[in-house]
Order: structure tokens, then C-alpha cells, then sequence
């Protein structure tokens, strides 16, 4: 069986580290470890519209800052199918027949949409669209027969209601779809990097972010700012490692390699998390460092950012072949999916003539 990857965002904005680290990093590895035979990016417009359908402009202006920051992490229209979701019209159309196979019950059970619910404040007035968002989720990933979905652990809902419906809809209408796997960071500070404030998640509602398009002063500005140990007031005292921003993003961001270049005083993380503990170390030295390793990590795409800002329709077009090329994958897909269930009338010549017969007796 073929390996396929499929996995997207929302473009509700640009994409921070968090992204990057939960998925986005481990995307370009899957891409250039040649081991899938196909790979399909998505930009969930569509999806970004459930919650933002009195704000279409900021989707559309998101699109191209998605594209930008997935072409600057390395994805290569090459190797990778970036496309729009909304152009795809099959996945809809799945969206529709998957709906009935999915209880009311069941939607109000998936703790993403439940916490989500909560956080836009909808409470009675959720959009059906918005409630419904798992099923056309499963129809994203099953339309492209996806066997491998990397994303981070707040999609891991989606991915199980995915793979329930799959197979409702096998054992209701035969074997069509291919169950998929969910694909998580292997590293656990990657699975929820804390904002620079050292609330739980980095998001553009918290103000707490560093883009993965901020300029190189900006990130320093930023990291130099964090949140620490709280009670680490002076260089001597023992400081707290477990649950401090700063040492979570050198668990995400730091390779040994990165001692040898940027601070000889300790070969691994470890000795460095060791002396914090102990007392002696402080803040400003264990930022710095961190800014000289985030630096490292986000100049080469700066440097890609750069190449593509001064190509955006060339962008646009990237998109446009992505569409092209994801539709006919969809379209396949739905064809598959009416003929086992049984609304292929007229490609079925068989069945034609089964009701001619039936009338001429
Ligand atoms: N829900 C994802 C997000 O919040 C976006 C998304 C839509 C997605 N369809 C998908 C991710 C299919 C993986 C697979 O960003």
C-alpha cells in the first residue's frame, strides 16, 4: 500500500515555532526522507471559515503567510502538493455523505471542539459548521487515501473521529477507505511549546508567539524577555528546570552541537540544566544561548522567506498546480466512495439494464 501524508492549518495567521516544532519541522523531514509516496499540504481555508465566517478577508490574507512559511521551513512544491482545501469541491460533497454517519452525540464529545467552543465563547450559538468541522476534517484526510497525518496532540480528536468513520463507512458500504495514523513529535517539549509569557500554549490570541517570519532582533527582543523561574532572583540561587519556557524551548530547539559552537562551558543540555539547578547560573546567559540556537534554527528560512517574498505570484501559482493535482486525487477518491454507495447511477451499466430487464418481464 502507497504511504500518504496528509496534514494542513488553519490560516487564521502566520505560523509561530510552536508550528514549527509540532509539525511543521517534522514535515520537511518526512518530505526529504523520500519514504512516502505521496505528500499533500493543505491550507484549511475552508475550515478557518467555520469560526471566521464574518471575517473572510483575514483568511484570505492568511493564505499567502501560510504558503510563505511552509515554502521557508523547507516544504518543496517539488516533493509536497501545497494546495487550498476550498478548491477541492469533493470535500465537500465527502463532508455531506460522512455526516450520516456520525451521531450529534458523538461531535459533542470531541474535547478539541469542546474547548474550542468554549474559548470563542459560542456557547448556544455555535455555527453548525463550526460543530461539524471533525467530519469534513475526515473527509480532508481520507479523500487523499492519507495513511500518515503528522500533527500535534490537539488533533489527535480528529484523528480518532477520522478513523471512526472510516470504519462506519466500510463495514456499512465495503472496504473504500484507508484508515489513517496520527504522526506525533517524538520530543514532549514539542508537543505543547509554552508562549514566551509561560502560559500553556503559544497562540496569536495570547500575544505570547515568536513568528517564524519575525526579524532576528524581534526574536531576540523576545527571548530575551521570557518568563523564567520566578524565584530565581539572583545568579546564585537554585533555579527551577522542570516547567521554565526557557529550558522547555532549549528541550524543543537545542542539539548538542550547539554547545561546541555557542557556549563551551558544557557539552550537553543536561550539564547546563544541572548547574541551573544547583545555583550559579544565570537567566541572561541561559537566554542568550537560547537566542543564539533559535537564530540558528530560523536563519535558513529567513534566508528562504526572503527568496520567496520576492516571488509571490510564483506562490499563487505553486498553489494553483497544488489545487490541480490534490482535485484529481479527491475526485478519484469520491468516485470510490459513491460507487460503494451505490449513487454511481450512470456509470453503472449493469444496473441499467437489471431495471430495463426487471420492466420487460
Ligand atoms: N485542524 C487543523 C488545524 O487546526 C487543520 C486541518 C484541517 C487539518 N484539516 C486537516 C490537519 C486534516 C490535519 C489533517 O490547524
Amino acid at each position: 500500500m502507497s504511504k500518504i501524508i496528509l496534514t494542513g492549518d488553519r490560516p487564521t495567521g502566520k505560523l509561530h515555532v510552536g508550528h514549527y516544532v509540532g509539525s511543521l519541522k517534522r514535515r520537511v523531514e518526512l518530505q526529504n526522507s523520500g519514504e512516502f509516496d505521496e505528500i499533500y499540504i493543505m491550507i484549511a481555508d475552508a475550515q478557518a471559515l467555520t469560526d471566521n465566517a464574518d471575517n473572510p478577508e483575514k483568511v484570505r490574507q492568511n493564505i499567502v503567510e501560510v504558503a510563505l512559511d511552509y515554502l521557508s521551513a523547507g516544504l518543496d512544491p517539488n516533493l509536497s502538493c501545497l494546495f487550498i482545501q476550498s478548491q477541492i469541491p469533493e470535500l465537500t460533497e465527502l463532508t455531506f455523505y460522512y455526516a450520516n454517519l456520525v451521531t450529534v452525540a458523538r461531535l459533542q464529545r470531541n474535547p478539541t471542539v469542546k474547548s474550542e467552543i468554549q474559548m470563542r465563547d459560542f456557547q448556544a450559538s455555535i455555527p453548525v459548521g463550526f460543530f461539524t468541522y471533525p467530519i469534513s476534517q475526515a473527509a480532508d484526510i481520507t479523500a487523499f487515501k492519507a495513511t500518515t497525518v503528522p500533527v500535534g496532540e490537539d488533533q489527535a480528536p480528529m484523528l480518532e473521529q477520522t478513523r471512526e468513520i472510516v470504519h462506519k463507512f466500510n463495514s456499512v458500504y465495503g472496504e473504500t477507505l484507508v484508515e489513517p495514523n496520527i504522526l506525533l513529535p517524538e520530543n514532549s517539549a514539542c508537543l505543547r511549546l509554552p508562549g514566551i509569557d509561560g502560559k500553556a500554549k503559544m497562540s496569536k490570541s495570547l500575544g505570547n508567539c515568536i513568528y517564524l517570519s519575525d526579524p532576528e532582533e524581534e526574536v531576540r527582543k523576545k527571548i530575551m524577555s521570557m518568563f523564567t523561574d520566578p524565584n530565581h532572583l539572583k545568579v546564585s540561587d537554585p533555579g527551577q528546570v522542570e516547567g521554565n519556557p526557557v529550558f522547555i524551548y532549549l528541550d524543543a530547539f537545542c542539539k548538542d552541537e550547539y554547545f561546541a559552537e555557542f557556549l563551551q562551558d558544557y557539552s550537553c543540555l543536561q550539564e547546563m540544566k544541572d548547574h541551573y539547578s544547583r545555583g550559579g547560573l544565570g537567566d541572561v546567559k541561559v537566554k542568550k544561548f537560547l537566542n543564539a540556537v533559535i537564530q540558528s534554527e530560523l536563519s535558513p528560512i529567513r534566508e528562504r522567506r526572503h527568496h520567496w517574498e520576492k516571488r509571490i505570484p510564483e506562490v499563487y501559482e505553486i498553489l494553483r498546480n497544488g489545487s490541480i493535482t490534490a482535485e484529481k486525487k479527491a475526485a478519484q477518491t469520491l468516485q470510490d466512495v459513491k460507487q460503494a454507495m451505490k449513487i454511481d447511477y450512470f456509470s453503472d451499466r449493469a444496473l441499467i439494464e437489471e431495471q430495463a430487464e426487471r420492466y420487460r418481464q
